[in-house]
């Protein structure tokens, strides 16, 4: 296989996520390294992604599990070395995969020896590379922002009597980017990595980069507003219309330096995650439009909530058209942060399989988070087996993130799914090994084909990879639209429900297509009768 040479390579991309801490341990230490990735990477092209993007694996204390860096520019021991990253690379490009790494340049870890400088004192050289600001009056915080994972955005520190903010963990300090010096090194770290060959980034929490630098306190929400898409119903942080601690305007003309460095090297990509309850599409609008800042934003639309229903679906894609009319999103319904959808949503296998095609069929890039093409479930992970510290601080209300981090099951032979030899950093689920790759490739019926078909699919149809979309509707329980490319159009209805369903087939001279994927033919009345979660997938002549 070789590598799709096209610069554009990204536009409709399927980007595999791999959390390099779940993968494939290769030294017994029960934790996954990027041995363990190179050598699951004929199985990763298998499938048929043009990428993959790595959860990080930079060197960290590992406090939030690497999105904490002390080193931006080296590998943890745990995950391997520099060499390794090497090999990974070019064995990725053998194999015809691209390699996007999973930057964290809003906060580091409170080891980075820049904060370990800047807290020393008030006025040495990076004392201000980081976000400090004096008490109030009665010596509390300076603002009203919370941090995501609970409690006041601000922590005191006592060697310079000042806070210092921290959107996430006390020990990820959010760096200045007020500071012309403070983006100047962060763009050297993305120079760094596009040196060594990766193709792209994932750029962690996007819209988090710039805060007010007036120091606004955030208005409060009323009950009514509140919205728990970006983080669970239980955390207050859903309490506050986030206007000044996060989506800042100054952050476009950062991303524009960011775009302008990319640029200076062909066929390289970037997708910001924007976590935003009120106006994550806006900001994904904003961030994407033109061809000077990022080329996708990782959209949280679909990463919440009740399974959607075909209304909900046609009106997501509406509201991108409406909010991002220049925009690209890139679409996941699972990740690392989330409760995997098959649990989420309540999926049976049927529909399971219907999310799989409408997700290739949608305007955008998607992702895909490793394990999900074998339907997995969320793990049930016990209270003294949790390592998230997110769950430990609003058990057990909320779980935290173990349940989609558990490891990744290649064999049903060996106890730990053929993971480790060790001791796993988080156990495997019992469940999940009897849905192991091994067993799902032996059996056709399995969902790891109805993924490569899907992949397939969507790879053979410009239409799909990089067209626009047309006429998103819903007709009770079926999503339809049509999307085109030069001469190709097609034209798309998914029944996302476990009754039938009959719509009206399009309008002209059609071909059916995607009986692979179960899509139904008109019947001898010229409808479309659908069975539960069936699509119905035609090409115009
Ligand atoms: C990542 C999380 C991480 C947080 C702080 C995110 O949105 O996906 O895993 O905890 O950023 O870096």
């Amino acid at each position: 296989m070789t590598l799709d040479m096209n610069n554009d390579w990204w536009r409709g991309a399927v980007i595999y996520q791999i959390y390099p801490r779940s993968y494939q341990d290769t030294n017994g230490d029960g934790i996954g390294d990027l041995g363990g990735i190179t050598q699951r990477l004929p199985y990763v092209a298998s499938l048929g992604v043009d990428a993959i993007w790595i959860s990080p694996f930079f060197t960290s204390p590992m406090k939030d599990f690497g999105y904490d860096v002390s080193d931006y520019c080296d590998v943890d021991p745990m995950f391997g070395t520099l060499s390794d990253f090497d090999l990974l690379v070019e064995t990725a490009h053998a194999h015809g995969v691209r390699v996007m790494i999973d930057l964290v340049l809003s906060h580091s870890s409170d080891q980075h020896p820049w904060f370990v400088e800047s807290r020393a004192s008030r006025d040495n050289p990076k004392a201000d590379w980081y976000v400090w600001a004096d008490p109030k009056l009665d010596g509390t915080p300076p603002t009203n922002w919370l941090s995501i994972f609970g409690g006041s955005a601000w922590q005191w520190d006592a060697r310079r009597e000042q806070y210092y903010l921290h959107n996430f963990l006390t020990s990820q300090p959010d760096l200045n980017f007020h500071n012309p010096d403070v983006q100047d090194a962060l763009l050297d770290v993305v120079r760094f990595w596009l040196e060594r060959g990766v193709d792209g980034f994932r750029l962690d929490t996007i819209n988090f980069y710039v805060h007010d630098k007036e120091l606004r306190s955030n208005p409060g929400l009323p009950v009514d507003q509140r919205d728990d898409r970006i983080a669970p119903r239980v955390n207050p942080y859903n309490h506050q219309d986030h206007l000044y601690d996060k989506n800042q305007p100054e952050n476009i003309a950062f991303l524009e330096r960011f775009r302008a460095l990319l640029d200076e090297y062909p066929g390289k990509t970037a997708v910001g995650e924007v976590g935003d309850a009120q106006r994550g599409l806006e900001i994904m609008g904003e961030y994407t439009a033109g061809d000077n800042r990022v080329h996708m934003c990782y959209s949280f639309e679909m990463l919440s909530g009740k399974q959607p229903e075909a209304d909900k679906v046609a009106q997501i894609m509406a509201d991108v058209d409406d909010k991002a009319p220049e925009g690209w999103a890139c679409w996941a319904y699972s990740n690392h942060d989330v409760v995997r959808h098959a649990t989420r949503w309540d999926l049976t296998p049927a529909a399971q399989r219907a999310f799989t095609t409408l997700m290739m069929c949608l305007r955008g890039s998607v992702c895909i988070y490793q394990g999900e093409e074998l339907g997995l479930p969320e793990a049930d992970v016990a209270f003294e087996d949790l390592q998230d510290p997110y769950g430990i601080e609003f058990w057990p209300e909320f779980k935290g993130r173990d349940g989609c981090r558990t490891p990744m099951v290649w064999e049903k032979s060996n106890q730990n799914g053929g993971f480790t030899e060790g001791t796993p950093w988080l156990p495997v689920s019992s469940e999940h090994v009897n849905m192991c790759v091994a067993v799902q490739e032996e059996d056709p019926g399995a969902l790891i084909h109805h993924y490569r078909r899907a992949i397939a699919f969507r790879h053979a149809h410009s239409a799909l990879r990089q067209g626009d979309h047309d006429g998103v509707k819903h007709t009770g329980t079926v999503v339809h639209f049509q999307r085109s490319d030069g001469d190709e159009t097609l034209f798309i209805a998914i029944n996302l429900s476990g009754e039938p369903a009959v719509i009206d087939a399009p309008e002209g001279d059609w071909h059916q297509v995607g009986q692979e994927l179960g899509s139904a033919a008109p019947g001898p009345d010229g409808k479309l009768h659908l069975g539960p979660w069936q699509p119905a997938l035609a090409l115009k002549k």
